[in-house]
Parts: structure tokens; C-alpha cells; sequence
């Protein structure tokens, strides 16, 4: 099930993602004892996750993990896992132990993505042939229709035997989670703000939409909910719904 919301601007857009993932941590703490976040990179969800750290939730049961990473070092100005380290991890009392970044220090990205791989079946207790199954899964959009490091083109939005694909931006490598874990997820949102986004969002809302050339058009949780937050720049040729 799609969701599309088009929100006013971009701090409506976050206030109402806040909104979501806070409704959706609760929900799942009244079920089970741990909730699994996946954290989106890039720029658009840092003020979400500033606001997250304002928040008095039980850091104890919740386990975050990211949806991608840039293959360059946890201290890395580019790095995913810092700009949500500083917005928000480093400011609340969740135990180390809980935060579950991708590995970029080996020297190679298919050693990486094996070991956090190999990290994931551990943690979710997974056989050979299984994929782990996230509660929540936060997503960006880029504007050539990216979503996490799935680019266009790429083999990594092709593959579908493993959780963890090694992803690669203009020949830049990236880790990210495969299509198929991202849409085993009990819920993922999208947070897609500004105009520069309009265009790719035209194609993958299209009924018929080349999802290589648009690999967010490839996200479509098997049984989970899927929300597509968009502010009025981006979303204004979409329709609600
Ligand atoms: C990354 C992200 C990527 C991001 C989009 C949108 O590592 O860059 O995971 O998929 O979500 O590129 O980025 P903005 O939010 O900065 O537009």
C-alpha cells in the first residue's frame, strides 16, 4: 500500500515524518522488545534526525542500522553514519552496541558489504537463504531517481541473492541494501523535498516506470506500508493519494 502525502514545505515534511516514525517505534515496542530503524544518507533527513534526539524514546530497544553508506571513513565529511552521529546518535543515551553502521575500512567494498552482511544475518538470527526483515527503513530520492545507493544502471539495483550490495555512484563505490531488503521492510518512507526532484518523481509515480533508469520505482514493500513524504516543490505534479 502507497501513501503519498504532499506537505507545505520542508519543515512540515519533516514534522509529519517525525510524526511517522514515532507512531511506527511505539507501535512496534508494544509488540516486541527491539525496534530496527534503517537511516537514509545524504541531507534532506538531517533535521529529522535532529529532532529524533529531542525525543525521549527507550534508546535501549531501539537498534539503528543505515540504508547506505559512501565508501570513505566513519569520521569522512561525506560519511552517512557521521551526519547522523552528530544530528542525533551522539546526542541521546543509545548504547553503542545499538548502532549497527556499514563497515568501510577494509580496504575493499565486497569485503564490507560480506561483513555487514554476514553482521545483519547474526543480528536478525538468519538462516543462508533468508533476508533480514526491518521495521522501519527511511529513504531518499536523488535527482536522477536514486534511493539509498541504488543507482541507475547499476548492478547493485539488479541484485537480488544477497541483503548487502556494493553500490557504485560515478564510479564511486557505495554499500547499501539490496532491493529485496528494502522491500521485505515493514515500513519504509520516503522523505523527498525540493524541485530538483520533481522530474525523477514524474517517471517513478508514472504507471509503467523503467525502474533501472529509476531505481525508487523499485520500492514496493512485498507487505509492508510504503509513504512517500514530499514537500510542495517536489510533490507539486503528484497526485495524493
Ligand atoms: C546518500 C543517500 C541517498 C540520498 C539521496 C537524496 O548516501 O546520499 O542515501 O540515497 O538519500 O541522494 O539525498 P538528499 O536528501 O541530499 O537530496
Amino acid at each position: 500500500m502507497r501513501t503519498v502525502e504532499v506537505l507545505f514545505d520542508k519543515q512540515s515534511l519533516v514534522d509529519r515524518a517525525l510524526e511517522l516514525v514515532l507512531a511506527k517505534l511505539r507501535s512496534t515496542l508494544e509488540k516486541r522488545d527491539r525496534a530496527t530503524i534503517v537511516l537514509a544518507g545524504g541531507s534532506t533527513p538531517k533535521p529529522l534526525y535532529e529532532a529524533l534526539a529531542g525525543q525521549d524514546l527507550p534508546w535501549d530497544k531501539l537498534h539503528v542500522f543505515w540504508g547506505d553508506e559512501r565508501y570513505v571513513p566513519p569520521d569522512d565529511p561525506d560519511s552517512n553514519q557521521r551526519m547522523a552521529r552528530l544530528a542525533w546518535l551522539d546526542r541521546v543515551p543509545i548504547p553503542a552496541a545499538n548502532i549497527h553502521p556499514f563497515p568501510t575500512q577494509a580496504g575493499n567494498p565486497e569485503t564490507d558489504a560480506n561483513s555487514y552482511e554476514t553482521h545483519l544475518r547474526q543480528f536478525f538470527g538468519l538462516s543462508e537463504k533468508d533476508f533480514p526483515v526491518f521495521d522501519l527503513i527511511l529513504l531518499g530520492m536523488g535527482d536522477d531517481g536514486h534511493t539509498a545507493s541504488l543507482f541507475p544502471h547499476t548492478e547493485a539495483v539488479q541484485v537480488c541473492d544477497r541483503a548487502v550490495a556494493v553500490g557504485n555512484k560515478d564510479g564511486q563505490p557505495r554499500l547499501t541494501l539490496s532491493v529485496p531488503t528494502i522491500n521485505l521492510a515493514e515500513c519504509v518512507i520516503f522523505l523527498v523535498a525540493g524541485e530538483n526532484k520533481r522530474e525523477a518523481l514524474s517517471h517513478v509515480f508514472s504507471s509503467d516506470p523503467d525502474t533501472d533508469a529509476y531505481p525508487a520505482a523499485i520500492v514496493e514493500p512485498l507487505e509492508g506500508e510504503l509513504w512517500w513524504l514530499l514537500d510542495a516543490a517536489a510533490g507539486a505534479e503528484v497526485e495524493k493519494g
